[in-house]
């Protein structure tokens, strides 16, 4: 039977950098992150014993390394549900993918929470976090509701996602700027077997659990301003070990660092706004909405031809009867 999900695409901010174990997709350290309430990819799974091999479309196109991707992670739902059957994907997102707006995190669940369902198998939240996690590690945090974590873990199951607070737990604005419409250069694929190279990345690494739990204390008190200045640094420690991997990634674009230097002025001015960054030059802006408006006033008459997507925290992957096909 045919099987639909839509899933959110999330922005993380303690980030996965680096793999400890690349085949099981483990991380060196915990990460957390918010999901989008308003960036989603829908995906619809069909087994189809017709099929000589999967077919796969997204975005209306096909192409054969991303049939490949999905095609892998198909066998290991295949092999759990112990079937045989080649599929029928579709998929589509509301956003540009590959930019740097996480579309494999919310790609993967998506055809996690479809595909599990579509072959049969009833898996529990927890499972389906592990399972999305082999497809992409990030998709693991895009299955649970909200403010998530994604526990390291040392294994395939203790290494999962969970819901810290669900997405109505903080009314945090969230402003997703889209500075390049280009798909990246650099995959995060490649960035993560990079990252290690980076005379950096040890030290980042061994910090990584004190500025957790710094975090989890700003999420706990709502403190705006310790959350901020954390998830900012953060951010800048990830694009720093980019930059000094072997070979160096550059994700940032002049507009990108434009916006970096505006949030800093406009916090001298006392308007609380801090920004984030995934693998990609498109930066995503936190503020509290007694600010939101003066910070797009100065990001639409300073910045050119940029495009400004409103977030806010939101719920996690859900089954729905919205079929593509
Ligand atoms: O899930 P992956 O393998 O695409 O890695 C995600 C990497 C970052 O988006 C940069 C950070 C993160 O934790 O989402």
């Amino acid at each position: 039977m045919k099987q639909t999900a839509q899933a959110p695409s999330n922005i993380a901010i303690i980030k996965y950098w680096g793999k400890k174990n690349s085949k099981l997709d483990l991380p060196f350290s915990s990460t957390i992150s918010i999901n989008y309430n308003n960036l989603f990819t829908q995906t619809t799974v069909e087994f189809n014993p017709k099929l000589q091999k999967d077919a796969v479309t997204i975005d209306g196109k096909s192409n054969a390394q991303e049939t490949k991707r999905v095609s892998t992670h198909l066998d290991i739902i295949r092999k759990l549900a112990k079937i045989k059957t080649k599929a029928k994907v579709v998929s589509k997102n509301n956003f540009p993918k590959s930019s740097g707006l996480a579309s494999s995190a919310s790609g993967f669940a998506a055809l996690t929470a479809a595909g599990a369902k579509a072959a049969g198998l009833n898996l529990k939240e927890k499972q389906l976090t592990a399972l999305a996690r082999l497809g992409s590690g990030s998709a693991s945090r895009s299955i649970p509701s909200g403010f998530v974590k994604w526990e390291k873990g040392t294994n395939h199951q203790t290494s999962y996602a969970r819901s810290l607070y669900p997405a109505s737990y903080w009314n945090l604005d969230i402003l997703v700027i889209i500075v390049n419409n280009n798909a990246k250069k650099t995959s995060s694929t490649q960035g993560h077997s990079a990252a290690v190279s980076s005379p950096f990345f040890n030290i980042r690494t061994k910090n990584l659990d004190k500025k957790i739990k710094k975090i989890e204390s700003a999420l706990k008190s709502k403190n705006f301003k310790l959350f901020g200045q954390t998830l900012e640094t953060e951010a800048l420690e990830l694009h720093a070990i980019a930059l000094t991997s072997i070979p160096p990634i550059i994700y940032w674009e002049p507009k990108s660092i434009q916006i970096m230097k505006l949030c800093h002025a406009l916090r001298q001015k006392d308007i609380d706004v801090y920004f984030t960054f995934d693998a990609g030059p498109q930066p995503v802006l936190f503020c509290q909405q007694k600010d939101t408006p003066k910070v797009m006033v100065a990001l639409k008459s300073q910045v050119k031809d940029i495009q400004i997507i409103k977030s806010k925290p939101g719920e996690g992957t859900t089954i729905t009867s919205n079929h593509l096909f």
